[in-house]
């Protein structure tokens, strides 16, 4: 697969020469680890800074709460979303200054507030009348941003319900909070992740429109607009295992855009900032995992069907397996015969599939137990989605490499 001009090519998609990875048949699960190219995340950050110039980039760390990730981010002039007190102290060790973080959930009790507060934290989301009275009583005048529901429609997760309020209750929420000493500082969405339609962003932005233009009748001028997280990660496939094809460069035509229309309707310049996770993260994160076994049974229904065991799945790396499949490399074995197989965890769940178990893809048809298999496209929510001992299975070790090394 070739990336999109000016953007970063998801890691190791070029094979290592044969004999530095040879097939091991070992069996065991020892050397599996889940491997981050920081080189690939920093061109990916750059990249999405030179397509929205002038944003402020804030990464929702829960994505990859990985330190040498955060601190590299860091480095190259990244804030952070952060969703908990434990997070801001993540984005805090990681070298950030308290007023880059924010306190983007919107869920959050007094005692988290005040402890966010005690941070230096002087942001916070907000989508409720109850929670911006609680933010003015443990956060005395911090800055508050109301988040818009949306949709969720086009993304693979909609994050759609449980959070955002309509646009008549962001005004009363922005007025309450300044009754009560906050600064009414901004309006945020997120249009679900994986977000694959520019329309839901159009949609996004003609609600933030008639947002500002509404506070603005009360009085009220936000100095910024969150647009979220939701940019799509590049490498991911569907549940049958095709390419997914985001519209990545509408999807920027459309922010872009969007931004100097909302700026259009404002006195003084909006800042905008961005909460991108997967899209920074995801085609730069490569889980090194191995067979299991390759296996052929009559199935349910009286047909033959091979299924491929592999020894990471839903619950040590690959949580999101069910809604997409992510390329799998064997090193070494490109022409070699393939077969189709369904591709599953190791665990004795049976939501542990690719494509809920009902769609094989093709995998060399010699594989044996102990063969080594790459994961692409595996950077987001691999870790922080991961349980602790189901079946006995120890999450991954998170393990951070430069360019070539990436690949190994
Ligand atoms: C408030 C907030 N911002 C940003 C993100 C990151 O979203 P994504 O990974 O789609 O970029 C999330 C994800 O859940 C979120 O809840």
């Amino acid at each position: 697969m070739s990336a999109p001009k000016g953007r970063a090519a998801p890691s190791d998609m070029r094979l290592p020469p044969r004999g530095r990875d040879q097939p091991r048949r070992t069996g065991t699960v020892a050397t599996d680890r889940l491997v981050y190219d920081l080189t690939g995340i920093e061109h990916q950050y750059d990249a999405l800074l030179d397509e929205l110039p002038g944003t402020r980039i804030r990464f929702a760390l829960k994505a990859c709460p990985v330190d040498e990730v955060l601190r590299c981010l860091t480095a190259r002039g990244a804030g952070f979303d952060a969703a908990s007190p434990a997070e801001i102290e993540q984005a805090l060790r990681a070298g950030a200054h308290p007023d880059h973080i924010h306190y983007g959930n919107t869920i959050k009790s007094d005692h988290d507030i005040a402890q966010a507060h005690r941070l230096g934290v002087r942001t916070f989301a907000t989508d409720s009348i109850q929670d911006v009275t609680a933010i003015a009583a443990h956060a005395p005048r911090a800055r508050v941003f109301c988040r818009l529901a949306t949709s969720g429609d086009g993304a693979l997760w909609g994050l759609n319900r449980k959070f955002g309020c309509a646009p008549d209750d962001a005004v009363r929420i922005l007025g309450t909070a300044r009754d009560a000493g906050l600064v009414p500082a901004g309006l945020s969405v997120h249009v679900g992740s994986q977000q694959m339609t520019g329309e839901a962003w159009q949609q996004a932005l003609d609600a933030l429109a008639g947002t500002l233009t509404a506070l603005a009748g009360r009085g009220i001028a936000p100095d910024h607009v969150n647009l979220g997280g939701g940019l799509p990660a590049l490498g991911y496939r569907d549940r049958r295992g095709n390419p997914l094809h985001p519209p990545l460069d509408k999807i920027f035509t459309v922010l872009r855009e969007g931004m100097e229309r909302l700026n259009a309707l404002v006195p003084a310049p909006l800042g905008f900032v961005l909460e991108p996770g997967r899209h920074l993260v995801a085609d730069h994160g490569v889980i090194r995992a191995h067979v299991v076994r390759l296996t052929e049974r009559t199935q349910p229904d009286g047909g033959r069907a091979r299924w491929l065991y592999l020894s990471v799945g839903k619950f040590n790396g690959l949580y999101e397996m069910d809604q997409v499949t992510h390329p799998l490399v064997f090193p070494g074995r490109e022409t070699e015969e393939h077969v189709p197989a369904i591709v599953a965890g190791p665990t004795c769940d049976s939501d542990d599939a690719y494509g809920a178990g009902r769609y094989p893809v093709p995998v060399p048809a010699s594989l044996a137990s102990g063969d080594p298999v790459r994961i692409l496209s595996a950077g987001a929510y691999a870790g922080s989605y991961t349980t602790r001992g189901f079946n006995g299975i120890r999450p991954l070790p998170t393990v951070c490499t430069r360019g070539q090394e990436g690949h190994h």
